[in-house]
């Protein structure tokens, strides 16, 4: 055998064994490994945390797997498990730092440009780390810490974000919830490019302009909530598909996959990053099983299929903030962040 097939040999092997997700370049020369973590628990009279150290376990174990990309945000409250979970998985010697992606958010208490660095600051020091991965503006909108509106624009805002990049606080940085008005806004005006865009996206909220709007300018896009109608979502079941919907079921068979799994590769090939949460171990595997075949243009077009601009984070009663990216509606939810 010549040195060169074992070599190619070893290495598909590696791929194979090691069970970790391809990465994507961004456009600031980082690379996120293309599937990630979430770590959001939900909202129960105020944020849901984990029981038992449940959501440490779940990520230590996520690591073994070969998960190298974990989600989190100030707002979660999950920051310190997160950080458990990695000084865990350091000191077993399943992973380095250097090997694990990172990605937090700033709160919208936070958007005055010299408040950014503090809060990355203090976060940093919640997470035990001293960098992070990626610190996302978590909404365009910036609040007083009363939770009452501030009028402060998102252009200083990203300037904060910006100068914690080049403080080597965080290696890349982008926004989540912008829409494409904001998002172009951004890119004529702000010094550093966004690397990433985080947006809700799921069968039922295909986004495809502005998917396309941020790809064609280089920026990454992740998903949240990428299950959509699918799953039970913090207890609630939404209309829309289901895991046995008679268009996706055969094509999940077809590959000898399940519905979720043929949704998260639907959002692979767009070149999307999907970041899920789950507590549950068998799902925890089944979810990185994804990149080990190929859905056909037909199928991408059949999963393609069902939008209808429906989205599960829509924060209405927050929609007279005059940074608000989504559509109005005529009767806003109540807002649970009243202080
Ligand atoms: N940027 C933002 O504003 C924003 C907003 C929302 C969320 N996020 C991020 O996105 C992450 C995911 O969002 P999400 O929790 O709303 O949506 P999701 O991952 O689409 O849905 C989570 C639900 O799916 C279930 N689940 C996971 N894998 C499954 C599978 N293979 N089969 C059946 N059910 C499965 C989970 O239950 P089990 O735990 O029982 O498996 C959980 O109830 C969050 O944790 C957070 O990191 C970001």
């Amino acid at each position: 055998m010549s040195t060169r097939v074992f070599v190619l040999m070893f290495l598909a092997l590696m791929a194979k064994t090691s069970g970790e997700a391809p990465k994507i370049k961004l456009n600031d020369g980082n690379e996120m490994p293309a599937l990630a973590l979430g770590t959001f628990l939900g909202m129960e009279n105020g944020v849901i945390v984990s029981k038992e150290n449940e959501l440490v376990n779940v990520i230590v174990e996520a690591i073994d797997i070969g998960y190298r990309h974990i989600d989190t945000a100030f707002i979660y409250n999950t920051e310190a498990e997160v950080s458990k979970a990695l000084s865990t998985a350091f000191d077993k010697g399943a992973t380095k730092r250097e090997d694990v992606f990172v990605t937090t958010k700033l709160w919208n208490t936070h958007h005055q440009c010299d408040e950014v660095e503090e809060a990355l600051r203090s976060q940093l020091n919640t997470l035990g780390l001293t960098y992070v991965d990626l610190y996302l503006m978590h909404w365009p909108m910036g609040f007083h810490s009363n939770n009452t509106y501030s009028d402060v624009d998102y252009m200083e805002t990203w300037k904060g974000l910006e100068n914690a990049k080049m403080l080597g606080l965080t290696k890349s940085i982008g926004v989540s919830n912008f829409n494409k008005e904001q998002l172009a806004r951004l890119l004529a005006e702000g010094y550093v490019k966004p690397a990433a865009l985080q947006i809700e996206i799921h069968l039922l909220n295909v986004e495809s302009e502005l998917v396309s709007f941020a790809q064609s300018h280089g920026i990454t896009v992740m998903a949240y909530s990428p299950f959509g109608s699918l799953v039970k979502r913090f207890g609630q079941m939404f209309p829309g598909p289901k895991c046995d919907d008679p268009a996706l079921l055969p094509i999940a068979n077809k590959y000898d996959k399940t519905v979720p799994q043929i949704a998260l590769r639907w959002l692979v090939q767009r070149n999307i990053v999907p970041v899920f949460k789950t507590l549950n171990h068998s799902r925890l595997k089944s979810n990185m099983d994804i990149f080990d075949f190929n859905l056909t243009d037909e199928e991408m077009k059949i999963l393609g299929s069902f939008d209808s601009d429906t989205k599960y984070t829509l924060p209405s009663f927050w929609q007279d903030h005059p940074h608000y990216p989504f559509k109005k509606i005529p009767k806003p939810l109540p807002s649970p962040f009243i202080n």
